[in-house]
């Protein structure tokens, strides 16, 4: 079968480490007889300085005719100064909301290979952990086209007393499609799942429990749990093996979801899926359109160095399979291909044993950690 897929590799490392990502979907369309028939796009500062706008309309309009969009990072000190409208996080938003990728799924585990690189002690990680094992394996759903990044913003001058506002707004319905995303994945997984909010002060959060004790009675299997965010934040660190799925709003996700990346080693091996409705205009095939993107950022300072993990992209790769290609098969061969590299010892700066090297650990810059992916699934 024909796939289009839509590449924004972007800015700083963006590029280098989606380019991995591409070659390892290549190296298993042909394995497997798929054609995965790329479309590069432009958004984020690239696109500012070839158009003037992060988000040029034709972006949007071919990634919408694809399966998918594969991107790698937006932004850099070069455009900070820019208005908000017009700096490259907006074309993150504007992709977000355009394409109608409402959840945000950020898994974070520790994998056992990458243990020296987690900064919590063993008792830490055993604690409250169910099996009693130094580790951990959780997942963010993170809200991802509501809340106050989207709600109205403005400036006030008083006086010479001058007021900003952004607004947290969300209506029931955002808050259920999004609950009812996180109930299907911990339905597959240790069926437990917490709502993340902060109910004691803010209305909108007040709406989140509600919404989420109703439609927790219709998941008698899941074990639904409620904490304040500021809680959360605390018990991730303290014990983050109590957690399977946590679902929460789209500024308290950003937020755990790069504290979790911490405790899984770097911010260099989370993966991240964006995705839809499966029955919305965008879908294909019953299949959810989705944003497929490692959660770092562009990291502009290891830019074009071969230093940059590719691991991140190469596994949100292997989420684009499994989401919106319905290939579960060939999505386990690529997170196989990762732990396989890792097992042999190979790591990027990022990653490596925060103790002094007596892993057996072999340092490595991208090229190589993605030329090793592609030998293992060839
Ligand atoms: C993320 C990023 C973005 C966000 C930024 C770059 C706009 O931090 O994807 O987590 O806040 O959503
Ligand atoms: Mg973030």
């Amino acid at each position: 079968m024909q796939f289009s897929i839509a590449v924004v590799g972007g800015d700083g490392i963006g590029p280098e480490v989606i380019s991995w990502a591409v070659r390892v979907l290549e190296v298993i369309g042909k394995k497997k007889g798929h054609t995965f028939n790329f479309i590069p796009l432009k958004a984020g500062g690239c696109a500012i300085d070839e158009t003037g706008e992060p988000l040029p309309a034709e972006t949007l309009e071919k990634a919408k005719a694809c399966e998918a969009l594969l991107l790698g990072a937006v932004g850099g000190p070069k455009w900070e100064t820019l208005p908000g409208y017009l700096r490259p996080e907006r074309a993150l938003l504007g992709l977000r909301a355009g394409l109608g990728v409402f959840a945000n799924l950020r898994p974070a585990a520790l994998l056992p290979q990458l243990k020296n690189a987690c900064p919590l002690k063993d008792e830490v990680l055993t604690a409250s952990n169910p099996h009693g094992s130094a580790t951990f394996d959780l997942l963010i759903v993170r809200e991802l086209t509501g809340g106050i990044y989207f709600g109205e913003r403005g400036r006030k001058q008083n006086g010479d007393n001058e007021s900003a506002f952004d607004t947290e707004y969300y209506s029931r319905n955002e808050i259920e499609r999004v609950l009812r995303i996180g109930y299907t994945a911990a339905a597959q997984r240790r069926k437990k799942l917490c709502v993340v909010d902060k109910a004691n002060v803010l209305e909108s959060s007040r709406l989140w429990r509600e919404t989420a004790a109703a439609i927790a009675k219709e998941y008698p299997n899941i074990e639904t749990s409620y904490l304040y965010v500021d809680n959360c934040a605390m018990q991730l660190i303290r014990s983050p093996g109590q957690f399977d799925v946590i679902v929460t709003s789209n500024l308290f996700g950003d937020i755990l979801s790069d504290e979790a990346s911490v405790l899984a080693g770097s911010i260099g091996m989370l993966a991240s899926a964006s995705i839809g409705s499966p029955d919305d205009a965008l879908a294909k095939n019953g299949r959810p359109f989705g944003i497929y993107e490692p959660i770092h950022g562009s990291a502009p300072d290891i830019a074009n160095q071969d230093i940059a993990n590719p691991l991140a992209a190469i596994l949100s790769a292997a989420m684009m399979l499994r989401y919106s290609l319905g290939m579960e098969q060939e999505a386990c061969l690529i997170e196989k291909a990762v732990t396989s590299v890792l097992d042999k010892g190979l790591r990027t700066k990022d990653i490596a044993s925060r103790e002094s090297n007596i892993h057996n650990e072999k340092i490595v810059g991208t090229k190589v950690m993605g030329e090793a992916v592609l030998t293992e699934l060839k």
